[in-house]
């Protein structure tokens, strides 16, 4: 072990270290414990050796203790700009910035100023001057934290822990790498891409029928309705108020006719009473998290004093799967995990003791708090996919939760907690988004109008017309506030909004293409805007203006004066309508083909037979895209029923030739209408609609 010299706490590199992939390599502290720390909820699989770390290898670890603190330091030298950290408060860059590890329950981000929020991801990226980028891999539960200077430094209350340190030639490939070792995010249903209206709460059932109604009325396109709190008894998760909620596969029924999917919230805490079915299973079967003296631990939430389950248990996560049956029979499309941190009520901490016991198992050693309370939503939200994929095993299951770990974005979306209807939230809800996607979590979004306080019409307008081209995008708002669905808001803000909700439902071809990126290879699907030229400096900060996907970027009508990269990304206008003076500004890259579908009012009604294609060339004449499609809510793409299109135009002389070809997938469709909409710095050309595969267009 070498110690380094003129340092006064005793840094020590690395006892052993390993390559554990190309670019990918592992270092371990003196007297690592691994007990203490594995098997890692962050890989997908366990980590092995490959080879030895080359001797040119350049970002090495430094391990320390103090005051009985497990330390980490990382020297990556001046320059680096760094991202990731997981849902972070603040900007974009994280230099100068400290996060603390512990997931809490955060409203309006102010607990610790911010350093602190729902869930943890403790990960950095760091990109260089020349665009080589590098990222870190903290793999330790235990609360901690991390700070980003010249030298990263992650300081944990829990024992030494290995550290991954990724070192790649691009920001995209670290993400991808990250992604191989911590998993992809399954195929959403097409569904959960959709416009989603929410509130605590909607009730009674008649309340629901009345907020769809209206979505149709209105001619919002629309996918799914939230069922907050106030479905159940008496907030008794896994039962429904019997005389708000008579007929739950009634409601679900009635929403479904009318193409709505029902997504309903389960909370961990468990209400602490005699002939409740849950808690007498839960205390028959002893699965409650325990307190220092060995009895189950109670803690106040809605329902009162409450139980939770030890979700590091094996035969716990097997039970609570087990629960999602009868539920998920009355007809429930997806399931909402809040509050999972977990909170709790009426403690300074808003959360357990530290020293409450977690009994592991798995391979999983017992443990205190102190190392299982990161993982606790990680571990709910892993039981309940599981339990929901056994009640419906020929659906993708949809959870959404509050809280998570680093990997837990294999098992549910995100949504980025307590916001409040505030402008400051709404622009600090770009540079969370992207932060979450920088760290391997590329399905999440903020309650759009926020969650606090009275939104009003002309921040609901601002906040939907950019919010619809974020990965999940929801319109929530707390119990005692205004009404925030867009037609309460007058005329006006329900234009604005449903014409933005509108270009949301036109853009889904590209849209879920994304989505299947994320899920071939861990590409967010919102990036930052560097993502578009990762070697030109002035792009690097650039947090109101972003990108979707590769190919578009998005600039919200109240930015000022964004960044923008260099070539020809032109304008693109999805639709006629008179400028309303809220829609985002759209630019397309240069070189890049986006699909474009008809209006639909859900993605029931949705289909890509009639395509407009966008098409901004490249200073060659040329342009690619992709277009992929499947059923959308089975597993049967695993089995090659999609299609995967090409699309691609040449230029020769005057003449543009596009062309679609499949390019993967057994899906034989009838040849598409389509149209190209040919994107230049003048405007926008369309050729007439055609049937087939195949479009030429005459430049003038
Ligand atoms: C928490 C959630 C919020 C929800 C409320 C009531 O505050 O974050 O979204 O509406 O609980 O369930």
């Amino acid at each position: 072990m070498a110690l380094i010299l003129g340092s006064s706490m005793g840094y020590a590199l690395a006892d052993q270290s390993y390559m554990t992939d190309n670019g990918v390599a592992v270092f371990y502290p003196s007297g690592y414990d691994a007990a203490q720390h594995e098997p890692s909820p962050i890989f997908v699989n366990e980590l092995k050796s490959v080879g030895d770390v080359s001797t040119e290898w350049n970002l090495r670890p430094e391990f320390s203790t103090s005051d009985g603190k497990s330390i980490v330091r990382i020297p990556v030298g001046e320059g680096v700009d760094f991202y990731g950290n997981g849902e972070v408060a603040g900007p974009l860059r994280r230099n100068g910035k400290e996060v603390r590890f512990w997931n809490t329950d955060a409203p309006k981000y102010e607990a610790d100023e911010g350093r602190r929020l729902y869930q943890s991801h403790p990960w950095v990226m760091g990109v260089r001057p020349d665009g080589t980028a590098f990222g870190v891999i903290a793999d330790n539960t235990w609360k901690s934290s991390v700070t980003m200077d010249e030298d990263i430094v992650f300081e944990s209350e829990g024992p030494a822990f290995r550290v991954v340190v990724i070192e790649k030639e691009s920001p995209d490939e670290v993400l991808k790498a990250l992604t191989d070792l911590t998993g992809h995010i399954e195929m959403p249903p097409l569904w959960a891409l959709g416009y989603q209206q929410c509130r605590w709460s909607y009730f009674p059932d008649t309340r629901v029928k009345e907020i769809a109604d209206s979505l149709r009325i209105n001619k919002i396109p629309s996918d799914v309705i939230w069922m907050d709190i106030d479905y159940m008894d008496k907030f008794k998760i896994f039962t429904f108020d019997k005389e708000k909620f008579p007929d739950p596969k009634g409601l679900n029924d009635y929403l479904h006719d009318r193409n709505f999917k029902a997504v309903y919230m389960i909370d961990p805490g468990v209400k602490v009473e005699e002939g409740y079915r849950v808690d007498d299973q839960g205390t028959a079967a002893d699965y409650w998290v325990k307190d220092a003296s060995g009895k189950p631990y109670v803690g106040e939430v809605w329902p009162g004093p409450c139980h939770f389950p030890d979700f590091t248990r094996p035969e716990v996560r097997e039970w609570w799967g087990t629960l999602y049956k009868d539920y998920m029979a009355t007809g429930i499309d997806g399931v909402w995990n809040d509050m999972n941190e977990p909170a709790i009520f009426n403690v300074e901490t808003s959360t357990m003791p530290e020293d409450n016991r977690h009994l592991g198992g798995g391979g999983l050693a017992p443990g205190s708090h102190l190392r299982y309370h990161n993982v606790y939503g990680y571990n709910m939200v892993k039981a309940s996919r599981d339990g929901i994929l056994d009640a419906n095993p020929y659906k993708r299951p949809f959870v959404l939760t509050r809280s998570n770990f680093l990997g837990g974005h294999r098992y549910a979306a995100t949504w980025t907690g307590d916001n409040a209807s505030d402008p400051a939230l709404m622009k600090m809800s770009i540079p969370m988004t992207l932060n979450l996607g920088l760290s391997g979590q590329p399905f999440n979004g903020p309650d759009i109008g926020g969650f606090f306080d009275d939104c009003t019409p002309e921040l609901l307008a601002q906040w939907t017309s950019m919010g619809v081209y974020f990965p999940f995008v929801r319109n929530h708002s707390a119990a005692g506030t205004r009404s925030q669905e867009p037609w309460t808001f007058g005329a006006e803000t329900l234009d604005v909004c449903r014409t933005a909700i509108n270009r949301r439902y036109r853009l889904l071809p590209y849209i879920y293409t994304r989505f299947r990126e994320a899920y071939e290879d861990g590409m967010p699907v919102m990036r930052p805007l560097f993502f578009a030229d990762v070697k030109d400096p002035s792009l690097r900060r650039e947090q109101e203006a972003f990108l979707l996907g590769g190919d578009l970027m998005v600039v919200p009508r109240w930015a000022g004066n964004t960044a923008r990269p260099s070539g020809n990304w032109n304008k693109i206008v999805l639709e006629d309508t008179p400028d309303d003076g809220f829609q985002a500004n759209l630019y397309q890259r240069p070189g890049s083909i986006i699909p474009v579908a008809e209006l639909s009012q859900n993605t029931t009604e949705y289909n890509t037979d009639k395509l407009t294609l966008f098409v901004n060339l490249d200073p060659d004449g040329k342009a690619t895209g992709r277009i992929y499609e499947d059923a959308g809510e089975s597993f049967e793409f695993r089995d090659g029923e999609y299609a995967d299109y090409i699309a691609t135009a040449s230029t020769h002389g005057n003449e543009v030739t596009v062309k679609l070809t499949q390019n993967g997938g057994k899906w034989k469709k009838a040849p598409k209408s389509l149209r190209v909409g040919f994107v230049t710095t003048n405007g926008i050309e369309y050729t007439p609609w055609s049937i087939g595969d195949t479009v030429v267009f005459k430049k003038m």
